[in-house]
């Protein structure tokens, strides 16, 4: 079990690297962390969110960086939640759920943002390193649940949440799956979201250069075989992106502005993603 967490491996960095000046405002302003001791704050957070999942974004500190907010598209979100254009905002593989936090302290309500993971100890992290369980507690403003479960008594359905999704948030979140996989969670993604035109799937994952051949990509590490089964991640270049969202759009028959843009893997997303032709991909993709 221990080999599970291995710290040996190149995501996992020792020391907190510089936190960015947005995230320190949220840690500050919002959770109301000293400034002297964010650092010791996001490592003890690191440290216990490590023992419930020691994912590259746990490892390289990644939970600790602010990505939604970098988005062009940002301020017209944040503009339709606080005017009430748009009631709900879901964030999906949240993982500790910061970009979350982010929308509440630039005044969208409460009420109106959620976040669903597979790993409650990850929600709860999230609420650790936020200070604010009781603002969005478990069960209420964030779900325990698998994306993946289309049973009848699947958690998301059962808290009412299908149909009533105005943007869905899912960053590093698709390429977790192989392709097949894929398509099964946008198909989720659209039985949650509202049906008019102009919903919206944001988001930024890993992915490869366009040209360099989207692929099925052994998972690294100690999660690359779980009770026996190899893991991939499908990663997309900009062209087999789109390709899935026209293949959703067929089998669901809507149709979907899918913009994608690729970015180099400058950051710390490389202790992963380090192959040359790895990229960021970002997308915003609009209900036609
Ligand atoms: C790479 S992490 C990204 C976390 C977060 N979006 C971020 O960018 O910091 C992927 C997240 O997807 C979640 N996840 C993976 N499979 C899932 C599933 N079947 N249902 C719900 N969440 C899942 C993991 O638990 C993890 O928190």
């Amino acid at each position: 079990m221990e080999a599970f967490f291995d710290q040996s491996v190149p995501w996992y960095l020792v020391d907190v690297p510089p936190t960015g000046p947005v995230m320190q405002k949220l840690l500050v302003d919002y959770a109301g962390i000293d400034g002297a001791n964010v650092d010791e704050h996001i490592a003890n957070i690191r440290d216990k969110a490590w023992r419930v999942a020691p994912f590259p974004c746990v490892g390289s500190f990644l939970f600790a960086e602010l990505v939604l907010s970098t988005f062009p598209v940002y301020p017209k979100l944040v503009a339709n939640l606080k005017s009430g254009a748009w009631s709900r905002y879901l964030e999906v593989g949240c993982g500790l759920g910061q970009d979350i936090r982010k929308l509440i302290q630039d005044g969208v309500p409460k009420t109106s943002v959620m976040g669903t993971d597979l790993l409650p100890g990850l929600l709860k992290s999230g609420q650790e390193l936020l200070q604010d369980a009781d603002a969005l507690p478990l069960g209420q403003s964030l779900f325990a649940a698998d994306f993946l479960d289309t049973s009848n008594d699947n958690v998301l359905s059962k808290a009412s949440l299908d149909g009533t999704v105005d943007v869905i948030h899912a960053t590093m979140f698709l390429h977790c799956f192989d392709r097949p996989t894929q398509l099964l969670a946008c198909k989720r993604i659209l039985t949650l979201l509202k049906t008019n035109p102009g919903v919206m799937i944001v988001g930024k994952q890993g992915g490869v250069a366009k040209g360099a051949g989207a692929r099925e990509h052994p998972v690294k590490g100690p999660m690359g075989q779980v009770d026996g089964v190899v893991r991939t991640n499908f990663l997309h270049d900009v062209d087999s992106f789109k390709a899935l969202w026209d293949e959703v759009g067929q089998v669901t028959g809507t149709r979907w502005d899918v913009q994608v843009r690729e970015e180099e893997v400058m950051d710390r997303g490389y202790l992963y993603f380090d192959e040359e032709e790895h990229r960021w991909l970002s997308f915003v993709i609009t209900k036609l």
